[in-house]
């Protein structure tokens, strides 16, 4: 009797990957198993709709419960994969994988999507009470509790998940203070007018940021946290701290195959590890740009997770699909709705379209001519125009894309083809 594939990981990218097996035809057995007690459920909106209390775990699921058994999916919750092996004799890619439970899983086929876990701060103090994290639904809802009694909020790390959780504590009332060790916001995904705009808006609103400031530990009282100092010897009083400093990708198992990692585990454009019969996928993984093939990313998103789960998917039965896709992210800091598509990373040129000081305006990023990337902020007719033209691999002239009057979906229209077209992953 066959095993089937064992995907490891329950989150986006491995949901995604189960579902693909099944809408591309494969009726052999999957085991899906993830190491939170919960079936798979939406990330994004736990730094944003359910901080506010609008959301709820049920709410977030992405399927519901009859679905697993429905389409043949074997949901394992709870259980964390700690081991894995390759047979040797069998079939390329098959194995046996153990649970920390003790539960054995044999397999004939293999996908990684274990994703990302928080960076954790080594520094003095840093386990007192009341010092928090933010990835998986348990961190959010005690997050929650918390911000509901705290007064001074201090978030160290002025990237997505610090700024999303600034803008609800804020929302909220509390007082807060960002603590960014680089010289400006969200400098890994936005260009500097944009980190900008974003420093003044949230000062705006009442959010108090420190940038290239580097925290040197954390003060606290009977057991909990009571201050954050700084590089600087400031000392900023708090009762409650969120870390947001980035991710590390979870790599543990790979490396136990033996699999290439390189601050991730090292995919091709099919999925393929190097080990070519075990796939992975999602923000576990480092990947050939999704539009050039060329160099080396990781993408931390949903978009990437969902694209990546189908190629791999496709490639688990032996389909060497030719597939690429836009990027594409958000990230929703209270009324500030930040859209990116494309990736700016060596751009020469950008141009900025309407006026950051109404709070609705787009970046676009040009290298020779050729369109790169957007940043809009509260202009998704930008952002969709964008990642069209990405996707249809067509540019949109720099001289005219500045006029915020003339829509861009009519300027891609008139454009010349200087990039070949991407096939959607994400269609
Ligand atoms: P991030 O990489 O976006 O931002 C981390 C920030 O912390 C950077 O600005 C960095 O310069 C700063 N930093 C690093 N070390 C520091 C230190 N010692 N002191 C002060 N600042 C320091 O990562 P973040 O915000 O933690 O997000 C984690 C993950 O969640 C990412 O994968 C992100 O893409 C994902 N996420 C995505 C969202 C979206 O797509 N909208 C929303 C929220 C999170």
């Amino acid at each position: 009797m066959s095993n089937g594939t064992l995907i490891v990981g329950g989150s986006q990218a491995g949901l995604q990957l189960a579902v693909s097996l099944r809408q591309l035809g494969d009726t052999s057995p999957i085991i899906l198993v993830g190491e939170e007690t919960h079936p798979p459920y939406q990330r994004p909106p736990l730094s944003k709709e359910f901080l506010a209390g609008q959301a709820e775990l049920d709410s977030l699921a992405f399927r519901a419960p009859a679905f697993y058994a429905d389409s043949g999916i074997d949901l394992v919750c709870g259980e964390r994969v700690s081991e894995l092996g390759l047979s040797p004799s069998g079939p390329p890619g098959s194995g046996v994988a153990a649970t920390a439970n003790g539960r054995e899983l044999p397999f004939d086929r293999l996908a990684l999507t274990v994703g990302a876990g928080p960076r954790r701060l080594a520094l003095p103090g840093a386990d007192l009470d009341g010092i928090c994290y933010l990835r998986d639904h348990n961190d959010a809802a005690d997050l929650r509790a918390r911000l509901a009694t705290a007064s001074k909020v201090v978030v160290v790390g002025g990237g997505f998940i610090g700024l999303e959780v600034a803008s609800e504590a804020r929302a909220l009332g509390r007082s807060v203070t960002v603590v960014e060790a680089a010289e400006r916001l969200m400098a890994r995904a936005v260009g500097p007018v944009v980190s900008e705009f974003y420093r003044q808006a949230h000062l705006r609103r009442g959010i108090d940021v420190r940038l290239s400031s580097g925290v040197s530990g954390f003060d606290g009282e009977r057991g909990r946290v009571t201050g954050v100092e700084l590089s600087d010897s400031t000392h900023l009083p708090t009762d409650l701290v969120l870390v947001g400093v980035g991710v590390l990708p979870r790599t543990e198992l790979a490396e136990q195959l033996g699999l290439v990692c390189d601050q991730g585990i090292v995919v091709d454009a099919h999925a393929r590890t190097s080990d070519p019969s075990v796939v992975a996928a999602g923000d576990c993984t480092v990947q050939p740009h999704p539009m050039t093939g060329q160099g080396r990313v990781r993408l931390e998103s949903v978009q990437n997770a969902v694209a990546q789960a189908r190629v791999a998917a496709a490639t688990l039965l032996g389909r060497l699909d030719d597939v690429k896709s836009v990027p594409w992210f958000w990230s929703y800091q209270g009324d500030l709705k930040l859209q990116i598509a494309g990736l700016a990373a060596g751009y020469d040129d950008y141009v900025v379209r309407g006026e950051p000081d109404d709070e609705r305006f787009s970046v676009l990023y040009y290298r020779q001519n050729r369109l790169l990337a957007i940043d809009a902020v509260n202009r998704p007719a930008d952002y969709m125009a964008v990642r069209k033209a990405l996707g249809q691999g067509v540019t949109i002239a720099p001289d005219r894309a500045g006029d915020a009057a003339i829509p861009l979906k009519s300027l891609l229209a008139a454009s010349t083809t200087a990039a070949p077209a991407v096939q959607r992953a994400d269609a």
